[in-house]
């Protein structure tokens, strides 16, 4: 099944706020309340309910005691919206121009991995909701799907490829003309996770998707990465701990076996037998990132793609500066949503020092934190030219799959819409400080 984008993408979104706010009422009339909860809290309460405990704790979850994530939205507290009425604001354009092409809203999806966790559709289900409103879609390289079979699910939406940087450039060079050929517009590099956070609930759960063989999907079907599988399958073992079996090891085996198909082109019952299951996740596990990475090495990625390079996890303006002078097309602002560093400096409040610093001269993406269209107003009032949503859709998708997650993005575009009305505007482009008030 794939989905089709809307032939005129700008009409769909025109009026959004009223046509979801009527929708939901008119349905009211008959009983039925939106499956998918309007406000936060319920959505992500819902998606606890829906989903398993691992698989809720390892989205919701952030690193240590979770200061950064509350410090997050906390800064969202800090600026409020004045309401200015009779303006005449019956017509408001959502568009933005982003990465050279105008857009219909000022949303994009950040990545997201292992969305297997979420629904069995996963990165599918995302590409086909992004792509009926034509959003651009930033795809994983932690995702459940490959790049290939997410591009198939939705061929002709807006999407960009998301690097983690491993220790191979081999590899990373490989991925990176697999999104190109893919038809990707962009390639966001992910700079924060040169090591993985500490992640509390995680940790308590002893759960990392990854050596389930979970979220590896972009591997497994990487020619490159097979190859680093064979000749690791090729070598002696090394003398690992002996596995204690237990039930549990068991379904951990059937997973990883599971998701090696891509390895061995066999069926569950080879790949049970078969050792290039197990050695692809303990090879993503040695590749996974390098803390070795420098400004020096970003260079190589402008050997390997003639894409638009931005560059995600910047959150001192010192670094935005230097992104510019390194020569990337664009800045990705983000803490990971919390994930990485607890006690981080909260996005939103160093969002206004960056958007000075850059000027103008490259697009920013703004993420962490992110809950409303309210939310988003006050993002690109501050100075962010697109805002990415995260938690949000993943909730969308494990409470009800593809619809979930468009449910959730039109709650947002319709909130944005209601809220610039209210705000005396428009447009977008008419947004900005001046629509705020600093608390
Ligand atoms: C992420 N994030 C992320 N970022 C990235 O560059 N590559 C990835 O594979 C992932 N995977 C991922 C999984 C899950 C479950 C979460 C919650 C987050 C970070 C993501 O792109 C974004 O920066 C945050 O989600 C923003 O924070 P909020 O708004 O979701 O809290």
């Amino acid at each position: 099944m794939s989905s089709v984008a809307p032939e005129d993408p700008a009409a769909a979104v025109r009026g959004i706020g009223r046509r979801v706010q009527s929708g939901v009422y008119r349905a009211g009339i008959s009983g039925r309340a939106p499956v998918v909860p309007v406000d936060a809290a319920a959505l992500e309460a819902a998606a606890r309910r829906a989903t398993s405990a691992e698989a809720f704790a390892y989205v919701a979850g952030g690193a240590g005691a979770e200061h950064t994530v509350a410090a997050n939205r906390a800064a969202f507290d800090r600026w409020q919206v004045w309401p200015r009425p009779l303006r005449d604001v019956s017509s408001r354009d959502l568009s933005v121009s982003f990465l050279g092409r105008t857009r219909p809203t000022p949303l994009v999806l950040a990545p997201l991995g292992v969305m297997e966790l979420m629904h069995r559709d996963a990165d599918l289900a995302v590409a086909r909701a992004a792509a009926s409103l034509a959003i651009p879609y930033a795809v994983s390289n932690q995702a459940s799907a490959s790049m290939e079979q997410i591009r198939d699910a939705a061929p002709d939406a807006p999407r960009m490829f998301q690097l983690y940087w491993s220790s191979s450039d081999d590899l990373n060079a490989s991925l990176l003309r697999r999104a190109e050929a893919s038809g990707c517009e962009a390639i966001v590099v992910t700079l924060d996770t040169h090591l993985l956070g500490w992640r509390t609930r995680d940790l308590d759960l002893a759960y990392l998707p990854f050596v389930r063989g979970l979220g590896i999907a972009q591997y497994t079907t990487d020619p490159v990465f097979q190859q680093l599988v064979r000749e690791r399958a090729g070598r002696p073992a090394t003398d690992a701990e002996p596995v204690r079996i237990t039930p549990q090891t068991i379904a951990a085996g059937i997973s990883i076996a599971r998701k090696g198909a891509p390895l061995t082109g066999a069926g569950l019952r080879d790949n049970l037998r078969s050792p290039l299951p197990r050695v692809a996740v303990e090879t993503f596990l040695d590749v996974f990132s390098t803390p070795a990475l420098t400004w020096d090495d970003l260079a190589k990625a402008r050997e390997w793609t003639t894409l638009p390079i931005i560059l995600k996890g910047i959150v001192h303006p010192d670094d935005a500066a230097r992104a510019m002078d390194a020569g990337a097309d664009g800045i990705w602002i983000s803490n990971h949503g919390g994930r990485q560093v607890d006690r981080s400096v909260a996005t939103l409040d160093v969002l206004p020092e960056i958007a000075e610093r850059v000027a103008g001269r490259v697009p920013i993406v703004f993420d962490s934190g992110v809950r409303s269209g309210a939310d988003a107003v006050i993002a690109l009032a501050l100075g962010a030219t697109v805002v990415a949503l995260g938690r949000p859709y993943a909730y969308g998708l494990g409470i009800a799959g593809e619809r979930g997650v468009a449910a959730v993005v039109q709650n947002a575009l319709a909130e944005l819409d209601i809220t610039l009305g209210l705000a005396g505007l428009t447009s977008i482009a008419a947004l900005d400080r001046g629509a705020l008030r600093a608390v």
